[in-house]
């Protein structure tokens, strides 16, 4: 029997990145990025971990597509190299690249599964970065001229595109507190940096729209569920301060056409906001397609001891704000909270707040210890994880949000950032040494689901 039956047409997906399991990463003219210049920097990544290989998927686009195909997604969420079309970031396209693109969403399509791509998944070519990366306004305008290019040739096969995924850490992780490239540790220019990958967005969807109307556009932003460690006024501060800079300082430009004034106070220590130029909020906040939301946990907070020294951080202006959990709350193996409740909260609350936007969670997942055992891996934490999300979902659906479709993170294990290959988000785990794809018990258990486009009883 099934319970938890979702709407007819929900979409059933899993998510990877280009970086993270391409590999072949000075093949077909691409060129260097800033995570190939980061990763190869001593000391910035667990065990020296790079994307040179990765998961090789460059060279196993079809083993992949039928792997997609056997558990039965209706649509993959991947991103597309901005170094593979444009190999130092402007100029014109790189054939060998778009074709890769093409390849794959033919392969896709004959799947029957819809390709659905983002067009920077945090790959800035090395050039740009050079010329000063995302504090540079220009590089948004770079971005903007990349976007129309690629959706103008890849458009005809490609209907769904994301501008940016989760420009927060693009932004606060990688010119915040250095721990993502380009390893900038610099709350100004962590701030700059987010106002352009904003303004980027927005003048991508423009230029886009002029060319490919047919196009459907959106960003995929990580959102977190929000609880202060106490009922003390001051906990209620610190967590406002982090609400404000990881949800709202996103949401509301690109669904309102405004900073909140209150982080904006928050970071008058940090920024006088004088790289805000007349226009550019409006130009941020174009009509969206749809919004996607990237959901892992909830960030509990805590106000500062009353020493703290600031140090460099992701939360510009707010660096001593602490996190915290709560006690007897599971984790998975980033030390995420697990919270399920927390979804249906940020789904209905972005519902409400922000109107009228298709909703999709482009990615939701759990890292966990994997072991191969007689070839196969069994995973039970992982498919607890997303059975509680996706009665989240569901609930969220009954309560009227218009979530239109799921993403897992991610189909296979691959290349975690600064983590290397030491933490498996994967439902298929990756044998990096041969290559081998073993889909986890929690593939098969997915592929059920989707199946039943429900729950099992
Ligand atoms: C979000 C990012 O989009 C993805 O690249 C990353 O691997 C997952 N979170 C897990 O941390």
């Amino acid at each position: 029997m099934t319970t938890h039956q979702f709407p007819p047409g929900f979409l059933w997906g899993a998510a990877t990145a280009a970086y993270q399991i391409e590999g072949a990463a000075t093949e077909g003219g691409r060129g260097p990025s800033i995570w190939d210049t980061f990763s190869h920097t001593p000391g910035r990544t667990v065990n020296g971990d790079h994307g040179d290989v990765a998961c090789d998927h460059y060279h196993r686009i079809k083993d992949d597509v039928r792997l997609m195909a056997d558990l039965g997604l209706t649509s993959y969420r991947f991103s597309i190299a901005w170094p593979r079309i444009q190999p130092t970031g402007s100029g014109p396209a790189n054939q060998a690249g778009l074709d890769f693109y093409r390849r794959l969403a033919d392969e896709l399509l004959e799947a029957g599964i819809l390709p659905w791509a983002t067009l920077y998944h945090w790959d800035l070519p090395q050039a740009l970065e050079d010329a000063g990366g995302w504090p540079a306004r220009d590089t948004a305008s770079r971005f903007a001229d990349y976007a129309q290019l690629t959706v103008d040739a890849l458009g005809d096969r490609i209907t769904h595109w994301s501008t940016f995924n989760e420009p927060w850490c693009s932004s606060f992780l990688g010119y915040g507190s250095g721990v993502h490239a380009p390893g900038v540790q610099d709350g100004a220019a962590s701030v700059r940096a987010a106002h352009h990958l904003l303004l980027g967005h927005g003048l991508a969807l423009q230029a886009v729209r002029a060319t490919t109307p047919s196009a459907r556009l959106g960003i995929t932003l990580n959102l977190y569920s929000m609880g202060a460690a106490s009922d003390s006024a001051a906990d209620a501060d610190a967590m406002r301060r982090i609400d404000g800079l990881a949800n709202r300082f996103f949401l509301d430009p690109v669904l309102r056409g405004e900073y909140p004034a209150d982080v904006v106070e928050d970071l008058a220590p940090v920024t006088d906001f004088t790289h805000l130029h007349d226009g550019d909020l409006a130009t941020i906040a174009q009509p969206l397609d749809f919004l996607g939301i990237n959901y892992y946990s909830r960030h509990v907070v805590a106000a500062p001891e009353p020493d703290a020294v600031a140090k460099p951080s992701c939360w510009p202006g707010s660096e001593t704000v602490r996190f915290v959990h709560r006690p007897g709350v599971p984790v998975t193996d980033m030390d995420w909270e697990i919270d399920a409740p927390g979804l249906v909260e940020t789904l209905r609350k972005v519902a409400e707040t922000y109107p009228a936007v298709p909703l999709y969670v482009t990615e939701n997942g759990s890292a966990f210890v994997d072991k191969v055992v007689d070839g196969a891996v069994d995973d039970p934490e992982r498919v607890d994880f997303l059975d509680q999300h996706l009665r989240a979902c569901h609930a969220a659906i009954e309560a009227g949000v218009p979530l239109k479709g799921y993403f897992a993170w991610s189909l296979m294990d691959n290349f975690e950032w600064a983590w290397g290959y030491t933490k498996r988000f994967g439902m298929v785990y990756v044998d990096y040494e041969t290559q081998t794809r073993i889909p986890k018990t929690s593939a098969r258990w997915y592929a059920d689901v989707i199946r039943r486009n429900g729950l099992a009883a």
